[in-house]
């Protein structure tokens, strides 16, 4: 299955390559009228909030630069999925990327702080986390390994999915075996709501549940409904472990290169597309579980405090640094 679904997207992955070179010998320093493109990776459907906030803020970054910026989104992983979108932006080969938080993590061990399970309150708390600057001195760490973090988006609080009986307590996840996004953390999270965690891309998740690889997998409504995972795994289950933060991520160099005009209002801009972002989301919701529902998903109400105690020792182990500490606590700080 892996080496099926690898094949063509490196083909691709080349082909962009090749041509986005191509594109920076005639890119930013060279004055034509027309704008410079900043090639975005997305790994879901044009329907996505998260695809729609990212045109507005093409729209608003078009309009504040005089024509001089826009932003080209690739959506569906077509330029790969998160880790290869990751691997792009650090190279300069594409400008931008939404990816979730746990493949930051691998560079920088601190923000696993903010995938940590039942950190936020709800939707509320993780917005104020998300439009102040408790984040700021995180989010600049990764300078250095090529790319930057721009501005984190909300993907809502995931929960568990599953062929078969509904989970409703830890001991029903038990030997279940549930796809993870690819980071340490995600697999010990799984493990600690009492099954198995297996990291993969998420373009495999439907065909790995569909052939039994997978017993189920764990995501936000929208991803289950956008993606159709209720075909195969058609019982879902509130428990809302985490919410996990989507980063929007920009290539250093890039980015160095811009007027400190431009820079400004390229940044100030992903900043405020967090806010439209976040209502995009929460909007969507309900439609998402709507049409999972009309499509034969069941969503059932479970009671989440064995999950939660069972996940208390995770979380200790997870704030080991000072630094991890302090984002932690200025977290906690705006619960409420
Ligand atoms: C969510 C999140 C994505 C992520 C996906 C996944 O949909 O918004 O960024 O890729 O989950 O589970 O892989």
């Amino acid at each position: 299955m892996h080496t099926m679904n690898v094949l063509p997207k490196l083909s691709l992955i080349s082909t962009v390559v090749v041509a986005s070179l191509f594109l920076a010998g005639c890119g930013e320093d060279d004055k034509t009228d027309s704008p410079v493109i900043l090639k975005t990776a997305f790994n879901q459907s044009e329907k996505n909030p998260q695809y729609k906030a990212l045109e507005d803020f093409s729209q608003k970054l078009e309009a504040a630069t005089g024509g001089k910026y826009k932003l080209e989104i690739h959506p569906n992983e077509l330029l790969g999925d998160q880790r290869a979108a990751l691997e792009l932006v650090q190279s300069g080969a594409i400008q931008l990327a939404v990816v979730a938080n746990p493949l930051v993590e691998n560079y920088n061990k601190n923000f696993s702080v903010l995938a940590m399970p039942y950190i936020y309150n709800d939707s509320e708390h993780q917005r104020k986390v998300f439009t102040g600057d408790t984040l700021d001195g995180l989010f600049s760490s990764t300078k250095g390994n090529g790319f930057e973090v721009l501005t984190a988006y909300t993907a809502g609080a995931r929960s568990m999915y599953v062929k078969g009986t509904p989970v409703k307590t830890p001991e029903d996840m038990n030997g279940r075996k549930i796809r993870v996004m690819q980071s340490d953390t995600m697999v010990k999270m799984l493990s600690c709501m009492g099954g198995t965690g297996v990291p993969m891309g998420q373009g495999e998740v439907y065909s790995a549940i569909q052939q039994g690889v997978l017993d189920g997998a764990e995501n936000n409504e929208i991803t289950y409904a956008d993606l159709k995972q209720y075909e195969v795994a058609p019982n879902f289950s509130y428990t809302r472990h985490v919410m996990v933060a989507d980063l929007l991520i920009a290539n250093e160099a890039f980015i160095n290169k811009m007027s400190p005009e431009d820079q400004a209002i390229f940044r100030k801009l992903a900043k405020e597309s967090t806010v439209t972002e976040f209502d995009l989301f929460n909007q969507a919701l309900d439609t998402a579980r709507q049409s999972a529902i009309s499509q034969g998903a069941t969503f059932t109400e479970v009671d989440i405090k064995p999950f939660q105690e069972r996940c208390k020792p995770l979380q200790e182990s997870m704030l080991t640094t000072p630094e991890q500490k302090d984002i932690y606590n200025k977290i906690r700080a705006l619960a409420n």
